[in-house]
């Protein structure tokens, strides 16, 4: 048993929390909040096909699931008889991959006779902020992103699948207040890295680059979308056209201005998420706003985002860049809040592939 456990005797549950929703494989093990381990596999394998492939995505699952929770559970010092309840990725994501988690976790708890916990997937990034590490002497649980929100706050939720501001009521209670009626941020970052030649995932390649350009040199068309909504299709649109005609009059025009072009869409992409919060926060009036998702990694969002709260005073909170894409351990805390509410799930649970979920379930 961890040292910390045994110092401790208000131990309440060891969560051990399974994430396998698209490409990466993962397993956490959290004492209530605590974090003790978070294991994860990344697949290599769809670099080469420009986005992730189901097929291999669930194949690759396979093989990585059984090292990755072993890993985790010994990494945390705990074994299968240990942990109180296991929380898996229900969905939304790839049926293929979903099924391997949600496979898993049934047989576990089938074995070791303990209850299944869903989680969706989504309310695991927002839920993020909730895990706690231990302070440096060993002592005290801190918060892993250095404070946690109160309730209520205001979520930006930006991932490859999803975009939508929330109002975070309490861990298990969320009203969507606005979403993309077309594309997801992220999947806007990945087509136009596609178009600039980049590998997929391409979100962090056009972060490097635009970090070296100037995001005066080219501007795109932001799109007019009602209350808190949000559309991308017109902007990678826009940004295609605009390469099409400047490629057709000097075909070396991407790569004389590849720092420029990421930079020009980030902020493209940035201004529009960040108006959208501005509005939002002045509709609710609650200022404290927290970012959750692949794409609260980018530099020039939370970058942005600290600038807007410092000039507006609001409280921000923005996720350390190992929770900010897709991990086991908000699948963990989630489960714990879940396993506090007895909200357990029959053996009979399958997965859900679109986001029919609400976040916040
Ligand atoms: O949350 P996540 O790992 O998976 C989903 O639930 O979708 O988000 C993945 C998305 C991808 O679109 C990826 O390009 C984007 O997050 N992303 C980034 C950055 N890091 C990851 N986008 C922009 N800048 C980044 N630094
Ligand atoms: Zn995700």
């Amino acid at each position: 048993m961890p040292t910390f456990a045994a110092a401790n005797n208000s131990i309440m549950a060891y969560i051990l929390g399974i994430e396998s929703s698209c490409d990466d494989t993962s397993a956490a093990v959290l004492l209530d909040t605590l974090l003790l381990s978070n294991v994860m596999a990344s697949q290599e394998v769809h670099k080469n096909y420009g986005g992730v492939v189901p097929e291999l995505a669930s194949r690759a699952h396979q093989q990585n699931i059984v090292p990755v929770v072993s890993q985790a559970l010994n990494i945390a010092g705990v074994s299968m008889s240990d942990i109180h309840a296991i929380a898996f990725t229900r969905g939304p994501g790839l049926l293929g991959s979903l099924l391997v988690g949600t496979s898993f976790a049934k047989g576990l708890s089938l074995a070791a006779d303990i209850p299944l916990i869903e989680v969706n997937h989504l309310t695991g990034h927002v839920l993020s902020h909730f895990i706690d590490v231990l302070s440096e002497d060993g002592k005290t649980l801190v918060p892993a992103s250095g404070s946690k929100p109160e309730f209520p706050f205001l979520c930006l939720l930006v991932s490859g699948g999803h975009t939508q501001i929330l109002k975070v009521k309490s861990p298990l209670s969320f009203e969507i207040l606005g979403q993309t009626i077309d594309d997801a941020v992220g999947e806007a970052f990945d087509k136009g890295a596609k178009l600039l030649g980049l590998e997929y995932p391409g979100g962090p390649h056009i972060d490097r680059l635009a970090r070296q350009g100037d995001s005066g040199q080219f501007t795109f068309a932001k799109p007019r979308i009602k209350d808190l909504d949000f559309s991308f299709s017109g902007v990678k649109t826009s940004f295609l056209y605009f390469l099409r005609d400047r490629m057709a009059e000097n075909e070396r025009f991407i790569e004389e201005n590849k720092t420029n072009l990421a930079a020009g869409l980030q902020k493209t992409l940035v201004d529009i998420l960040v108006e959208k919060v501005i509005r939002a926060v002045k509709l609710t009036g609650i200022n404290r706003v927290a970012l959750a998702g692949g794409v609260s990694a980018n530099s020039g969002l939370r970058d942005r985002m600290i600038l807007e709260s410092k000039k507006r005073r609001w409280q921000v909170f923005i996720p350390p860049l190992r929770f900010t894409t897709d991990n086991a351990a908000m699948i963990a805390i989630t489960g714990y809040y879940k396993f506090l509410d007895g909200k357990t799930a029959g053996l009979d649970i399958a997965p859900v592939t679109r986001s029919s979920l609400m976040p916040g379930e």
